[in-house]
């Protein structure tokens, strides 16, 4: 931000941008992330066999060493751990979109103008028994095991909002392999 330019413009950032972007990282980095943290130790107290299956986990990759980032892509059950506590308690729970086009139908059935904007609730979306199944309301993080969420639409999860706006800290693909 300090120092690249525009590659169209070739302006660069002022010192007034740079601060708003800044307190941006620090509002929408700081809560969502904690907020993650507390709902996934709520859901790891209510499911002791969840639990036990992170801490084995754990266990076996990092041993007696102290957490670095070349651990992460090894923590793979943690990662389907955190992506089943975002579907059920998505920290930043709506998000807005606005078509592009002046007139278009959602689905077959909802007129939409290209001024009315749309709020997305991710509660409602991430609990949608027909993506989710008869348990969508149970947390279980098999549902993000590679084999299941290949089949899922993209955009049944959307913990990190979408499009031009989405979060900057939306975490990599789902990975092979689980407990
Ligand atoms: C579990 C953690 C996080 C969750 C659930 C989350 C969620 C979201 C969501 C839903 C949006 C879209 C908001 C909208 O469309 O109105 C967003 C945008 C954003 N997030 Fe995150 N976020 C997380 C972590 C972070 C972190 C760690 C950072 C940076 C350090 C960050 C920076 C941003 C930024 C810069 C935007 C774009 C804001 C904008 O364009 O107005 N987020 N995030």
């Amino acid at each position: 931000m300090l120092n690249i330019r525009d590659s169209h413009t070739g302006d660069r950032l002022s010192d007034e941008n740079i601060r708003y972007q800044m307190v941006t990282f620090l509002i929408a980095g700081h809560e969502t992330t904690s907020g993650l943290l507390s709902f996934t130790l709520y859901e790891l107290l209510k499911n002791p066999e969840v639990l036990a299956c992170a801490r084995e986990e754990v266990e076996r990759v990092l041993g007696n060493e102290t957490p670095r980032f070349e651990h992460l892509p090894q923590l793979i059950y943690i990662d389907q751990v955190l992506k089943e506590t975002l579907r059920l308690w998505p920290t930043a729970p709506a998000f807005a979109v606005y078509p592009y086009e002046e007139t278009t139908t959602l689905g077959g059935q909802y007129p939409v103008r290209r001024d009315q904007t749309l709020l997305i609730l991710t509660p409602m979306l991430h609990r949608d028994p027909a993506v989710w199944g008869a348990d969508a309301e149970r947390f279980d993080p098999s549902h993000f095991a590679f084999e299941q969420a290949e089949q899922r639409p993209p955009n049944a999860w959307k913990p990190f909002g979408n499009g031009q706006r989405a979060c900057i800290g939306r975490p990599l693909p789902y990975k092979k392999r689980r407990c």
